[in-house]
């Protein structure tokens, strides 16, 4: 399964209820072209959804979200949008995170969850 330009990536999942935080991870080999990670206590951060890149073995330049519409213990939604331009990000209250395609390929087959998270359901389109 691979994940390309135009195409949306939707996820759905339930935090655990003390959840510190959880991330959705897509990249190849290695490399993570976009990872989305809120954050409820984690890393110094409360309540925050901290966007990166990790290429070459390091992490890049952040992006944070002004929002944090998640819950611990509830249910939410992702729906990641693959522009030719960047990555979209709309979360479940319809904020919208946007975050290069700094790797640049066309098409991603690594797609990884970590932390406190069940995730519910996965669908490329
Ligand atoms: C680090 C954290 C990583 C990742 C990164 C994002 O502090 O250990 O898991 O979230 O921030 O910039």
């Amino acid at each position: 399964m691979s994940f390309k330009v135009g195409q949306t990536l939707t996820v759905v999942g339930v935090s655990k209820p003390d959840a510190s935080d959880f991330s959705v991870n897509i990249g190849q080999d290695e490399d993570i072209t976009l990872h989305i990670n809120p954050r409820f206590n984690a890393h110094g951060d409360e309540n925050k959804v901290v966007c990166n890149s990790y290429q070459g073995g390091k992490w890049c330049e952040e992006v944070r979200a002004e929002g944090f519409p998640f819950h611990q213990g509830q249910e939410f939604k992702m729906v990641i949008d693959f522009t030719p331009a960047e990555f979209v990000v709309t979360l479940s209250d319809g904020s919208k995170i946007h975050f290069p395609n700094r790797i640049g390929a066309e098409k991603y087959s690594v797609m990884k969850f970590d932390g406190d998270v069940r995730i519910t359901s996965f669908g490329i389109k």
